[in-house]
């Protein structure tokens, strides 16, 4: 066999080796279930829906607390998630029972917490989607000083009460 051969066969027999080891890695690694439905791990399914929820929807709170639903249902925040602002449900409500207190904001906190969804700088969305307002022109605009914090004009449930009323009471508003 002459030279040329020899490295011709060693070429071909390395590549048939990391073939070969390639495809029982690729067996061992390869999940049971997978590609029994499709390019997927069929007992995921399973294990998704053993999964304990830890969201409720706004409903889950409103039969406790029937104040807050009733505001927060009439005003512009009626589609705001509950949790978004307060937290999850299952580190409150167990069982139907409160287990445990879920953080309110107060405060430069709140402020916070508007401004994730009402800041002018967020561009990454359009305008038509959520009215935003740049901090500090806002309360400049309204004559105030800048240590005023959303929630002292803004009801955090129902972000336009308080001003809607106080546009009935001024008569800048219609009375409907
Ligand atoms: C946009 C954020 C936001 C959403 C959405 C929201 N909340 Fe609140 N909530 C707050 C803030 C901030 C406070 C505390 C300040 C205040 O009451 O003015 C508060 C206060 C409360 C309180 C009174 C807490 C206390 O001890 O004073 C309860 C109860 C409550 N919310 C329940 C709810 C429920 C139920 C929902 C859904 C129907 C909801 N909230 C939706 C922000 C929110
Ligand atoms: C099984 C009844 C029950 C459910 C369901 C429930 N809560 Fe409460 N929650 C309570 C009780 C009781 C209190 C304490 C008294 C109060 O403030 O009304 C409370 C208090 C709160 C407070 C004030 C802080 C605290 O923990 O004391 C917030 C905020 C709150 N709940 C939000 C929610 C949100 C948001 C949901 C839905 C995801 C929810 N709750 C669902 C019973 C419930
Ligand atoms: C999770 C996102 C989110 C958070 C947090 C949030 N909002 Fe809103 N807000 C919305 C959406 C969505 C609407 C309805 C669409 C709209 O009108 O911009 C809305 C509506 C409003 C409106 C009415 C705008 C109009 O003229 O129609 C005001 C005012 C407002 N929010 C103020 C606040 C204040 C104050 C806070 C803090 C307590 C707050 N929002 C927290 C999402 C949010
Ligand atoms: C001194 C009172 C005051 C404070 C504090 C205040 N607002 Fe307002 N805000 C208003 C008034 C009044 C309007 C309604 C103007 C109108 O209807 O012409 C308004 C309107 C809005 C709107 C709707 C804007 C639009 O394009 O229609 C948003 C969003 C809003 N405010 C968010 C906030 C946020 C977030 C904070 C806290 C950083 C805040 N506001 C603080 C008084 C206030």
């Amino acid at each position: 066999m002459s030279k040329h051969a020899l490295r011709i066969i060693m070429v071909v027999a390395s590549v048939v080796l990391m073939a070969g080891v390639g495809f029982v890695v690729k067996a061992l690694l390869i999940p049971k279930s997978f590609g029994l439905y499709g390019p997927y791990r069929a007992d995921a399914v399973d294990e998704e829906t053993q999964r304990v929820l830890r969201h409720g929807t706004n409903a889950s709170c409103f039969g406790c607390h029937q104040y807050e639903a009733t505001i927060h249902l009439k005003g512009n925040h009626k589609t705001i998630s509950c949790e978004f602002c307060h937290g999850t449900y299952s580190d409150h409500v167990s069982n139907g029972r409160k287990i445990a207190t879920l953080p309110v904001k107060k405060g430069d906190e709140i402020t916070t917490l508007c401004l994730r969804c009402h800041n002018t700088e967020i561009k990454a969305r359009s305008t038509m989607v959520i009215k935003t307002v740049g901090v500090p022109d806002h309360l400049k605009k309204q004559n105030v000083k800048l240590t005023h914090t959303c929630n002292q004009c803004h009801h955090v449930h129902a972000p336009l009460k308080y001003i809607n009323e106080a546009k009935k009471i001024t008569g800048l508003m219609e009375v409907k």
